[in-house]
């Protein structure tokens, strides 16, 4: 398709993958591209690494309020997540929650996940053929946020059986309503949990939210605390954005190192390179393809004059694909160093609050699998599931041989 004639809001647009090939052209292209929302908005396409970090590290110029989604995915949330707030009541909730995600904490988890990871390999092993999406990467970043959240044992099947339907949404076959319904009874469990644990705090992590405090509210004139309530909606955000983004990651690992054979005898040979390797399957599937910023006030981006009011979509796939700044983009190498990837983000206030952590199960499940997957065979082609907000594939049969 010529640049013109493809609809980058359009998932068909992503049915044979990131449309890379498109995205160098609009590199190249001065200035910013126009698009049209699938609800008819206009906007404007930021392809370029320095564009997409410069917005995102401007939140002053370019809002993350009311949403940073664009089609099937603008939903009007209320009351709005960490996601779609400005500071200062981004800020606080983000200094509120931060501490879910201290360096010691996430310590403490390397081993359950790394036992999650070989738990989830060992049962496909046994089976000897096994969908890899469905089977290890939908389950696998679940397993660790109901760790992460100290959610009771004996509720972990309930919430498992939900995750199915908050995925791939808008593709048919998955979160067909939406994924309303699993979202609704997610957030429902976990507002009920957040308010039985302010009778009855224990040393979990929904106490350790419902116990901090904000030093300085007063002068913001903001609650120094998170109600009960805003701490269900905090961890039923989590639960969305620290799912379905390790899901692709873990389908794209895979892909990425059955495609280039030479890569994954490199990683093998040399268990050194598994935190290089894990920012280059990072770079290299950028999990979410994009979000977007409202213009708050009249600027200019790449000297195009962009307005109040209007909308810039961010895109990270194209970004990390930069050959400005990325030497050789369009080669997959696992010993890359200079990676600065805008997966988590342009960098800014809004960068991922889970970026450790993911980096951490990507990270386990490349050392749990590195030496299994050569054993490995396609069963059957993988198949792509219908969005252009992710990059995912939501069937990946494997066989071993
Ligand atoms: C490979 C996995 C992941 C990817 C690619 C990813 C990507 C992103 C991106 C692109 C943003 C938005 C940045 C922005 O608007 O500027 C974001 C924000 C966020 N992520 Fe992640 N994420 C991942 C894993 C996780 C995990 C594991 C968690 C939590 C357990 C998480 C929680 C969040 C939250 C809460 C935000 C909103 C932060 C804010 O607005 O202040 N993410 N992530």
């Amino acid at each position: 398709m010529t640049t013109q004639e493809l609809d980058l809001m359009d998932p068909k647009a992503f049915a044979d993958g990131i449309p890379h090939d498109h995205f160098r052209r609009l590199r190249q292209t001065e200035g910013l591209v126009r698009g049209t929302d699938t609800d008819g908005e206009s906007l404007w396409h930021l392809v370029r690494h320095r564009d997409v970090a410069a917005v995102s590290r401007d939140p002053k110029t370019f809002s993350s309020s009311p949403t940073t989604m664009t089609s099937i995915r603008k939903v009007d949330p209320s009351p709005p997540i960490i996601t779609f707030l400005d500071s200062p009541e981004h800020t606080r909730i983000r200094k509120l929650t931060f501490k879910a995600f201290a360096p010691a904490r996430l310590a403490a988890m390397e081993a359950s996940i790394r036992g999650i990871v070989d738990t989830l390999l060992a049962q496909a092993r046994e089976r000897g053929s096994f969908d890899l999406a469905e089977d290890i990467a939908l389950r696998l970043p679940f397993e660790v946020l109901l760790e992460l959240l100290d959610i009771p044992h004996e509720d972990r099947a309930m919430m498992l059986g939900w995750a199915r339907g908050t995925v791939n949404l808008g593709d048919e076959e998955y979160g067909g309503d939406g994924g309303q319904d699993a979202f609704q009874q997610i957030h429902a469990y976990l507002q009920d949990f957040a308010r039985h644990r302010a009778g009855r705090r224990t040393d979990d992590c929904f106490s350790l939210l419902l116990d901090a405090r904000l030093k300085g509210a007063d002068r913001l004139g903001l609650p120094d605390r998170l109600t009960p309530d805003e701490v269900g909606l905090f961890a039923s955000t989590l639960i969305t954005a620290g799912s379905e983004t390790t899901y692709c990651s873990v389908t794209g690992a895979v892909l990425a190192l059955l495609d280039f054979p030479d890569q994954l005898a490199r990683l093998r040979a040399d268990r050194s390179l598994m935190p290089s390797a894990a920012n280059e399957v990072l770079r290299w599937v950028t999990p979410v393809t994009h979000f977007a910023r409202r213009v708050v006030t009249d600027t200019v981006v790449a000297g195009q004059p962009l307005a109040e009011g209007e909308t810039v979509v961010m895109w990270y796939s194209s970004a990390n694909r930069d050959e400005e700044v990325f030497t050789d983009p369009d080669r997959f190498d696992v010993a890359r160093t200079a990676n600065p990837h805008l997966s988590f983000g342009g960098g800014g206030p809004h960068v991922c609050i889970g970026n450790a952590l993911a980096v951490m199960e990507l990270r386990q499940f490349l050392e749990g699998a590195a030496d299994l997957l050569p054993l490995l065979e396609a069963a059957a082609p993988p198949v792509r599931s219908e969005t252009n907000f992710m990059n995912s594939v939501k069937y990946l049969p494997l066989r071993f041989r």
